[in-house]
C-alpha cells in the first residue's frame, strides 16, 4: 500500500524541461527551410489569445487561408469576385512578415453550383477556369510565395478523380490550370497538393506523372505539395518519407508538407501523445532531410479549431497545441525533428505521501535528454505541470495565458 501510495505520488510530479530554445519557424530557418507555418480560418481571428499565438513570428512564419481563397468564396456566382476574406488573411501575413500559401485554384471540392450543375462544352467550361485563375492570381499578385493550382485530382488508387474538370475537359485541364496561373503571377511558385502521396504508392507515381504532364505541355510546375493528414502511428518512418519526397525533386520541383496533422482516437492516452510527437518529429525531419523541401505547415496549431473533429468521427487532438492552446508533446517532437540545439537537464524533485498513518518520503532523479525544449507551459491556465525551468531561466509570462522560461 505504502509503496504503491509513493509511486502514485511520484508519478503526478512532472519533470518539465523548460529550456529556452528557438520557435517553430526559427528552428526551420536555421534547418535551412524556408518557413514553418500554419493554416488560419477567418472565423478564428476573432480569438485574440488565438491571434495571439498565429502572430508569433518565432513559431510561425508563413500562413495559409483554410477557406476564404477557394472558388465557392472567391467567384460564388459567374463573374462575381469576392477577395474580403482572403485579403484579411494576406493582409495578415504581409504585416506581420509571414509568408502566404495561396490555396486553392481547380478543386474538385468548394465548388459552387454554377460550376458543378453548369452546362459546359471543352471550350466553355476552359474558358471559365481559366477566368477564374487569372482573376484570383491577379488580385493576390505578387503576395504568394506559393499557389496551390490544382488540389487533389487523384483518387487513392492514382486514377484521376472524376470531377467537372476531369469529365469535360479531361486531364489537359492540369496543365491548362498551372500555364494561367504562371501567366498571371510569374513569381508565385505554383504547387500540385494532394494527401497520401507520403507512402510512395501508386497515388504517389500518379502525383510524379502529374509534375511531367505539366512539364511536358510546357507550363511551369514549381512544387508538390504533401498534406500530410495522418492517424497517429501510421507516419511512415523519416526513412522512407525521404525516400518518397527524393522521388519528387528528382523530378526537379520542390517539395512542402502543406496541411499536416496526426489525429488521435479520443480519449488521448500519455501513449498516443508522445507517439503524436514521435509522427510530427519524423515529419518534419524528413522535410529538414531533403534539398528541396522547402517548408511545413500545420492544418491550423491548435485542436481548438482543427477540422478533424468534424469530419473523422471520434477523432481529434491532432495539432501540437490542445484546446486551450496549451502546447502538447508534439511541439516538442516537431522541435526535435527540426534539429533544434540538444539540452540535457537533470531535475530532482521530491515527493511524499502519507499512507496508513506512515509517512514516507522519496526522492525522485530523472534525467531527461532531449534535443529540443520548449518556451512556454511553465506556468499558466491549463498547464498541470510543475513550475520549474531549467537553471538559469525564470518562469515568465509573456501574456495572460503563456509563459516562458526565459
Ligand atoms: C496580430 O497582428 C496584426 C498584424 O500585425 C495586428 O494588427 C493585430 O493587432 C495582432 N493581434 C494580436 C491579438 O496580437
Ligand atoms: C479540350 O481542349 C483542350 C485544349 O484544346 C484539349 O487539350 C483537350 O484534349 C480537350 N478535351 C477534350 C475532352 O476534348
Amino acid at each position: 500500500m505504502i509503496k504503491l501510495a509513493v509511486t502514485a505520488a511520484l508519478a503526478a510530479i512532472a519533470l518539465p524541461t523548460c529550456i529556452s530554445a528557438l520557435g517553430l519557424d526559427q528552428a526551420a530557418v536555421a534547418a535551412g527551410l524556408t518557413y514553418f507555418g500554419t493554416a488560419t480560418d477567418n472565423p478564428e481571428l476573432t480569438d485574440i489569445p488565438y491571434v495571439t499565438q498565429l502572430n508569433n513570428t518565432a513559431d510561425f512564419g508563413q500562413i495559409t487561408p483554410g477557406n476564404s481563397q477557394k472558388w465557392d468564396a472567391t467567384e460564388p456566382s459567374q463573374g462575381t469576385f469576392s477577395f474580403t476574406e482572403g485579403d484579411v488573411i494576406a493582409d495578415l501575413a504581409e504585416a506581420n512578415g509571414q509568408y502566404l500559401r495561396c490555396h486553392t485554384l481547380v478543386w474538385y471540392n468548394q465548388l459552387p453550383s454554377w460550376v458543378t450543375s453548369g452546362t459546359w462544352t471543352n471550350a466553355t467550361l476552359i474558358a471559365a477556369m481559366q477566368n477564374h485563375i487569372t482573376t484570383v492570381v491577379s488580385h493576390y499578385k505578387g503576395r504568394c510565395l506559393h499557389w496551390d493550382v490544382v488540389n487533389e485530382a487523384l483518387n487513392d488508387d492514382g486514377t484521376y478523380r472524376t470531377n467537372i474538370f476531369y469529365t469535360t475537359i479531361g486531364e489537359a485541364y492540369i496543365p491548362l490550370a498551372f500555364a494561367a496561373a504562371a501567366a498571371a503571377d510569374p513569381s508565385a511558385k505554383l504547387f500540385y497538393n494532394d494527401y497520401n502521396l507520403e507512402y510512395g504508392s501508386t497515388k504517389a507515381a500518379s502525383a510524379r506523372a502529374i509534375v511531367q504532364l505539366v512539364q511536358a505541355s510546357g507550363a511551369k510546375i514549381d512544387g508538390v505539395g504533401f498534406q500530410g493528414h495522418f492517424v497517429v502511428g501510421t507516419v511512415p518512418s523519416q526513412a522512407s518519407l525521404v525516400s518518397v519526397l527524393q522521388s519528387f525533386t528528382a523530378l526537379g520541383v520542390e517539395v512542402a508538407y502543406t496541411e499536416a496533422d496526426v489525429r488521435i482516437l479520443l480519449p488521448t492516452t500519455a501513449t498516443t501523445l508522445a507517439q503524436q510527437s514521435s509522427d510530427f518529429q519524423a515529419l518534419v525531419g524528413s522535410c529538414v532531410a531533403v534539398d528541396g523541401c522547402v517548408g511545413f505547415t500545420i492544418w491550423d496549431w491548435t485542436d481548438k479549431y482543427s477540422w478533424v473533429p468534424s469530419t473523422f468521427t471520434g477523432y481529434g487532438a491532432a495539432l501540437p497545441w490542445d484546446e486551450d492552446l496549451v502546447k502538447k508533446p508534439a511541439y516538442d517532437g516537431l522541435l526535435v525533428g527540426l534539429g533544434a540545439s540538444v539540452s540535457t537537464t537533470t531535475t530532482a524533485t521530491t515527493a511524499s505521501s502519507t499512507a496508513s498513518g506512515v509517512t514516507v518520503t522519496a526522492t525522485a532523479t530523472a534525467t531527461t535528454t532531449t534535443t529540443a525544449a520548449h518556451w512556454g507551459q511553465c506556468g499558466g491556465s491549463g498547464w498541470t505541470g510543475a513550475t520549474v525551468c531549467a537553471s538559469g531561466y525564470t518562469c515568465t509570462y509573456v501574456n495572460a495565458w503563456y509563459s516562458q522560461c526565459l
